[in-house]
């Protein structure tokens, strides 16, 4: 049975750091995309403060399908290509994690839960190729900042070293 454990907070490198190992602990011994996606979205919701979504999608041809998440239930498509739409869009298409202190002053925002606020979507990169992105939603403006965006880029290489990429 896993065992979350508590860590300090108020050093965010320390607590990536820490979440990083966990992370790798709870993914030992399974390289299934969609369980590991799962239990991904489970850890990141349980050990965040202050978050009301937390889950992946998947590319799909030219669109981005919704996979494991936690949290309300989300829009399923989102379109990449040839016009990406959304913060989530904008981060497969341009293949840049997208920071966004205010989603409604983000152009084109989707807003799937109307409590959040502040967004950060990481892509998910298999080398140069775009696989998936995950999104983290809070209901708090600028709740994610350079510490957030450092360790939770180390949390996804971390997810794509211990995963096979989706079938
Ligand atoms: N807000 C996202 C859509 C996904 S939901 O937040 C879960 C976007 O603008 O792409």
């Amino acid at each position: 049975m896993f065992q979350a454990s508590a860590v300090a907070i108020d050093d965010k490198p320390a607590f990536y750091r820490d979440l990083d190992k966990q992370l790798g602990g709870l993914l030992a011994g399974e390289r299934d995309f969609i369980a590991n996606a799962a239990n991904l979205s489970a850890l990141i919701y349980l050990m965040l403060p202050d978050l009301n979504w937390a889950g992946v999608y998947l590319m799909r041809g030219n669109d981005l399908l919704l996979g494991p998440f936690q949290g309300k239930p989300a829009c399923v498509r989102i379109p990449v290509l040839p016009q990406p739409r959304g913060v989530c869009g904008a981060a497969a298409f341009h293949r840049q994690t997208q920071l966004v202190g205010d989603v409604h002053q983000f152009p084109g925002h989707i807003a799937c839960d109307s409590a959040s606020n502040s967004e950060i979507v990481v892509p998910l990169l298999c080398g140069e190729k775009v696989i998936g992105v995950l999104d983290i939603d809070s209901p708090s403006l600028n709740r994610f900042d350079r510490d957030d965006q450092a360790g939770i880029e180390q949390l996804m290489r971390t997810f794509m070293s211990l995963t096979d990429p989706p079938g």
